[in-house]
Order: structure tokens, then sequence, then C-alpha cells
């Protein structure tokens, strides 16, 4: 491996357009120094495991300075590294040796709010006007505050501090929330930015990238809330909504692309976007602005065949209309892994533990079958895919980790009646038949941050290594065909006519993708040959709830 810091990544400019992304939650992938918290160190060794993969790029979770009031999304200083996950020689030498393994490196960039212990906000808390003003900080109505604005997490999202004002925290009262019309904090972030690319770092995933903008005189949301609203992270499905997908972001987004395109070989951007529609969603994407942005409606498409073509035609239909690249992503850190999804009956569109059905109705063998046809039908389709650490395990969402070790704010902001998303968070297993399953290493001083269910042993990466009909065997042959099938990528789809519930399409040249969601065993074109099926077919005939790559 080579350890130079000067290695970049292949210079080809359009990669993005048909990446496959690994998202590596950095405190859950590997503990190199036995805390029991993931860390670089633990990435960087275990760098070969996204190598034989076979995906492009990762997106690294924040891993900045940071009190943890909100796993890392309150970030204290944008331009060091968290003492708990290594230092900043380590990150520099992480994105050396990603780039020689032809890995591109993304970071996570949270502009909405810092952290409450960011130098900034305590120089506004110690009453310097230029740093209170680079925050929202409100007198309050009569007793009460500002406005009715909610938190994500739950509660009122303001909080008062002790001269009798209050400040805006959208998320968690350890987030405050930047006045991006304050013309410090658009440079500052621009800075930032300017810092790690050029450190080499390939582009950023932007959180929360609808919710910078707040409508002049912050006025209320008005009530009564309606579900779409209180369901996490979800946009209220208005215009004119006082602080989701104001317009004014993209001016902000105009200037990120400049300091991008800046960089002779193009660094790219990907935003966290809960927005209304996709035709809003490509507002973001026009050309002076994001290069992609994650396709949510297809994370939350239901189980069902006209379902899902309905989402991949809006989307692909709509983002052809800017020329930007569709994305598809099944799950990520915010929401229930998508075995524990696909298990359950009518678990379209339920993202969050609390709104799905009990877990008395989970299967995990069914969860486990479609994820491997989900699988195989994403990573057939136009565009760039998204892959969260565990699906290549076929991991589920651990739903009954104690009380006592939940760390999501949700679950104490909401007095404890939605317990969060620490189940999708759950540190990886490596090896091993008892936890912490190769985790930290052998002899490791803390136990994993949460608990691993015994039932890891089952789907460690060792064991699934060995084993040709593992999840993992299928993810790496499904990333080594779509590296070696030219039809696969970037490109578009036709639809082949198909049975009621079956999804069939091909993509030139000679490439065809079936799934089937029907209720029975379905024939597959004739004279064609498989390349990958996601399990045996049977007399020829693709199984139900399974799907099939086939070369005609
Ligand atoms: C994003 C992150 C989520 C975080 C929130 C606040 O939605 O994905 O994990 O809690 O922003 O930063």
């Amino acid at each position: 491996m080579t350890l130079g810091s000067t290695v970049e990544a292949p210079a080809t400019t359009d990669w993005w357009r048909s990446a496959v992304v690994y998202q590596l939650y950095i405190r859950s992938f590997a503990d190199g120094d036995g805390d029991g918290v993931g860390d670089i160190a633990g990435v960087r060794a275990r760098l070969p495991h996204l190598r034989d993969l076979g995906v492009d790029a990762v997106w690294i979770n924040p891993w900045y300075p940071s009190p943890m009031a909100d796993a890392g999304y309150d970030v204290s200083d944008y331009r060091a590294i968290e003492p708990a996950f290594g230092t900043s020689a380590e990150a520099a030498a992480l994105i050396a040796e990603a780039h020689a393994l032809g890995l591109r490196v993304l970071l996570d960039i949270v502009p909405n709010h810092t952290s409450d212990q960011h130098a900034w906000f305590q120089a506004a808390l110690g009453g310097d006007a230029a740093a209170r003003a680079r925050y929202l900080f409100r007198p309050g109505r009569g007793d009460g505050p500002p406005n009715d604005w909610q938190s994500v997490f739950g509660g009122p999202a303001w909080t008062r501090v002790a001269d009798g004002s209050w400040y805006l925290h959208l998320f968690d009262p350890g987030q405050p929330d930047l006045d991006w019309t304050n013309a410090e904090v658009v440079a500052e972030f621009e800075s930032v930015l300017r810092f790690w690319f050029d450190q080499g770092v390939d582009g950023f995933r932007i959180d929360v990238a609808h919710g910078l903008v707040k409508a002049e005189g912050l006025p209320d949301v008005g009530t009564p809330l309606d579900a779409a609203d209180e369901e996490m992270l979800e946009p209220a499905h208005r215009p004119d909504h006082p602080f989701w997908d104001r317009d004014g972001v993209h001016e902000i987004y105009r200037g990120w692309r400049e300091v991008a395109d800046s960089y002779p070989e193009g660094k790219v951007f990907v935003a966290e976007a809960w927005v209304g529609s996709n035709e809003r969603l490509t507002r973001y994407l026009r050309a002076d602005e994001l290069h992609t942005a994650f396709n949510f409606p297809y994370l939350n498409a239901p189980w069902d065949a006209s379902g899902l073509r309905a989402v991949i035609d809006e989307s692909l239909s709509t983002y052809a209309t800017i020329d930007a690249p569709a994305t598809w992503v099944l799950s990520n850190h915010d929401v229930v892994r998508h075995v524990s999804r696909l298990g359950r009956p009518h678990a379209a569109g339920r993202h969050s533990l609390s709104t799905l059905p009990p877990i008395e109705t989970f299967d995990r063998e069914l969860g486990t079958r479609r994820a491997r046809a989900a699988a195989l039908l994403m990573f057939a389709l136009p565009g760039s895919a998204y892959v969260y650490q565990g699906d290549e395990l076929g991991l589920w969402e651990v739903e009954d980790l104690p009380e006592a070790v939940l760390q999501d704010p949700t679950w104490r902001r909401s007095g404890h009646t939605e317990r969060g998303r620490d189940g999708c968070r759950v540190p990886l297993p490596w090896s091993g038949a008892a936890a912490p399953f190769g985790f930290s290493p052998a002899g490791a001083a803390e136990e994993p941050w949460l608990p691993q269910p015994a039932d890891f042993a089952g789907v460690t990466v060792a064991a699934q290594e060995t084993d040709a009909g593992s999840m993992l065997a299928l993810y790496r042959a499904a990333l080594a065909l779509r590296h070696s099938q030219p039809a696969l990528g970037g490109g578009e789809l036709t639809w082949r006519p198909a049975e009621p519930g079956v999804l069939a399409f091909d993509r030139a040249p000679g490439f065809t993708c079936v799934v089937n969601l029907s209720d029975g065993p379905v024939a597959l074109p004739h004279g064609a040959r498989v390349l990958l099926s996601s399990v045996p077919l049977v007399d020829g005939r693709l199984p139900v709830d399974a799907a099939v790559w086939l070369e005609r």
C-alpha cells in the first residue's frame, strides 16, 4: 500500500455519475484502539474489505471534534479530527491509502448548525455581538419561545439562555442553527470546503442541505402539523415552509460549486435534502449547483412492482430534464435497515421504528431474501448507488437494544417514546463467534459502544467470505459485474413487457434485469444466459421475491 500523501484518485471527472458509494459510519465500522468506538485506525486496517467489495468511493460520516450530542452531527471544529477517532495525520494517511486503492473519499459537512461547544457559539454566549449574529437568537413571545417551530428530535426548537433570549436549534439544543444571511457564515464554510479539498478529499455529503435558509421574520409553521410533518426529517409537503427547502438555499450552493470547480479534477457534492418532490430535488442539481442528491423516494418505495416502477420512472425522467444522474439508496444511519423494513408486511414509506408494524411481524428470512433482490435491482439501475455499511452483510435493525444504552437524542427529546436510530448503528461484525466479533481488537479494554446481538455470529465478514450463498458474496459478484459489464452504471433503461408484479428491463448492450415481486415463479426471456441471481432459479424460472441479471 502506498502511503504518500500526494496520491490522487484516478483522474476521471464524471466518476460520480455511476459510482457505488459506501457509507462508512465511522463510530461503528472498526475499532483500532480497543475503546469500543470505531476510529480511523480501524478504517485503515479494513480498507481491503472495501476494495474487495468493489465500491468506488466512501462517504465518511462526521469525524470532527464533537461533544456527540448527535453522534458527531454537532461539530465543534470543522478543520480537525475528533480525538476518539484519531488524528489529522491519520486522516491524511487514510485519504492517501484509499486513493491508492482507487477509492474516492467524501466527507460529511454539517452547515445547518454547529455544536454548542463551537468557539463561535461559546463567544456568542459570552456576549460577543459578531458571534451572536452568526446564530439565530431572538426574544421570546411572552414567557414562551419566539415561534411554534418544533425540533426534529421532539420538543420546541428553541432554548433559552441566561440573558433571557432564545436560540434556534432545529435539532438538539446542542446543535444551534447558523444564520446563513450572515456573510461570515458563508465565507467560513467555503473556507472549510477548501481546507479539506486541499487535502485531497474528493467531495462532500451535505447534511440537511434543505434547511439552511429560514423565512424572514421566522413566522410560525402553523398548526396542526400533519402526519408527514411529524415523521422524522420529513419536510412538510407544502410550498413556502418557513425552514425546509426555501429557495434561498440555492445561492449558497452556487457558491459552493464555484469552490468545487476551482479544482481541476472537479470536486463533488451529494445533498441530503428531504423535499416534497423529485421536481423540488432537481433544483439542487442544476448545472451550477450540486452534482447529486439522495433519492429518498426510492428508499421509501413500497415493495411492489408498480410502486417501484413508478418511483424509478419518475426519478429517471425528472433527473433527465437537468442531465443529472439518478441515485439509488436503500438504507442509511437515520432509517430502519431495509432487511427489517422489507421483512414486514406493508412496510412502505415507514422508515422510523415507531411507525413500523410490530417486531412480531418481522420475518428476517423474508427481509433478507428481498434485500438480495433489492440489491440486484438497485445496482442494475442507471446512475449511482449507495451502500450503507452492513448492507453488504445483510444486517438487520437491532430493535431490542436495552433502553439504558440508547444514545440517539430522539430517545431523550421524545420523552422516551421514540427509540430513535441506534438500532441501525450497531458496530459491524467482522469475525468470531462472540461480541465484539472482531470490531475491537482482541483483549480490548471496552465493549462496543452499542451491544451486538449474538445472532451477528452468523453474518460476520469472515463467515460470509467462505459462503458462496452469502449476502457478501452477492454484493461482491454484483459489483464486479457492474465494473465489467459496459451496460451497467450510467445510461438508460428500456422496460420489457412483463407479467403483473414483475419488473423487467434491458440495458444496452445485451443486459437484462428481471425482479419478481409477484405471487409465483416467472419464466425468463429465451436464450438469455444467467450472470447472477439473488436465489437459485427453479426449473429455469425465477422464484418469488428474487432478481436475476441476464446476458442476451
Ligand atoms: C442529518 C443526519 C442525521 C442528523 C441530522 C442533524 O439528517 O443524517 O443523522 O441527526 O442531520 O445533523
